[in-house]
């Protein structure tokens, strides 16, 4: 058999191995006790980066739609707001009638100009916060901002250089930011968008898209109506026959609609095979179709503190917290960011399975915001 020896660097790998728990427990004890002081170059990059709130000032207001209207917010304090990825949100904390609400809205803006974000809210049926924008938010509202937050951004070594976008409605918001992003446009090959909206009236941004189509030969536009027939317009919902017209080979599919539309085209990929790696879903909310109208108690532990508040099996967690002015984290409201997390003490619920990990559900955490009560229930809160 042959004989292999052991070399002299490896004999001092060894070596050095051996000793790596005493010298690491000899660098932990000359490192300091203290916190890191906030004043630290470190801190004072990331509070810039990711600054714990920013209060903001709408400077103009734009009616896009008979039901979109985008809200161009500026710093009142900072500089500049934040730098951002292209499809990243914001959480807007909109205070109504002394209750805070906090909503995501994508920013539609450029990432290259950080004078202010833009941000395009559609008016939702029994919206509290969209109707509280709509109608009576105007130019000169303040607001406290969170974020910018999320994942649905191009990785150029995920990401293919082939890239499809599929728009449905308000759906199109974190695909403006994309489409005026320089950077991003140059790293791809080809991007085609797809937009389906009710009519020609209700494509939000129609004249902004063209004109930059125009310029950049490697975007191309597809619109498609499904309640109006027009000859330069595709007819009917974003499906299979069309996608296939553009090709899915090596191509990455980003999502953002309604969530119908999520629906539907997970079932398209599924059948032409198209890979999860190739596809990005902006964030969305399931609401299950089987909640029951019945009121409970909800009986929230804090710090020291321990409130109850009436809920019901049609809220989520969240919303009835909302309602009872109760302090929370919370950034996305759609069980993505995790800031909501919660311990559920006593009590049955119905939680949204795909937002939770299986290590919190063992340790019977939840995620409030896509959370909804079967009986009176208690939770322990973070807040901070
Ligand atoms: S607020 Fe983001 S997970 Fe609940």
């Amino acid at each position: 058999m042959k004989e292999f020896k052991i070399g002299m660097n490896a004999k001092l790998d060894m070596l050095k191995f051996k000793n790596l728990g005493e010298e690491r427990e000899k660098e932990i004890e000359k490192s300091a006790s203290t916190s890191v002081k906030d004043s630290s170059l470190t801190n004072t990059l990331a509070g810039i980066l990711h600054p714990k709130g920013i209060k903001v000032q709408v400077s103009h207001i734009v009616k896009e739609t008979e039901d979109t209207k985008s809200f161009y917010l500026k710093p009142v304090k900072l500089e500049s707001m934040p730098p951002f990825l292209a499809g990243q949100y914001v959480t807007l904390a909109v205070t109504i009638d002394g209750r805070t609400y906090k909503r995501p809205y994508s920013i539609s803006s450029s990432p290259n100009s950080l004078e202010m974000y833009r941000i395009t809210v559609k008016k939702e049926k029994n919206g509290i916060v969209s109707t509280y924008l709509f109608h009576e938010c105007e130019v000169g509202s303040t607001f406290n901002l969170l974020g910018p937050f999320g994942h649905f951004t191009y990785q150029p070594l995920r990401d293919s250089k082939d890239v499809v976008f599929l728009a449905g409605g308000s759906g199109i918001t974190p695909f403006m930011a994309f489409l005026q992003n320089q950077k991003f446009l140059e790293k791809i090959h080809s991007l085609t968008l797809f937009y389906g909206a009710k009519s020609e009236f209700d494509l939000i941004f129609k004249k902004e898209i063209d004109e930059i189509c125009s310029k950049n030969k490697k975007i191309k536009v597809i619109y498609v109506l499904s309640e109006q027939k027009r000859s330069d317009y595709a007819y009917g919902f974003i499906d299979e026959e069309k996608i296939l017209q553009v090709g899915v080979e090596n191509k990455s599919f980003f999502v953002s609609g309604p969530i119908k539309m999520y629906f539907s085209l997970n079932e398209i990929f599924k059948k032409l095979d198209i890979p999860n790696k190739f596809i990005r879903h902006e964030i969305f909310r399931e609401v299950p179709e089987d909640l029951v109208e019945q009121n409970f108690q909800l009986t929230i532990k804090m710090n020291d503190k321990t409130l109850t508040i009436p809920c019901n099996g049609k809220e989520t967690l969240l919303q009835s917290m909302e309602k009872g002015r109760v302090k929370t984290l919370a950034h996305c409201t759609v069980g993505e960011c995790g800031f909501c997390r919660s311990k559920l003490l006593s009590g049955e619920v119905k939680t949204e399975d795909s937002c939770v990990r299986e290590a919190d559900k063992e340790a019977h955490y939840i995620h409030p915001c896509v959370t909804y009560p079967l009986s009176d229930v208690t939770i322990e809160v973070p807040i901070k």
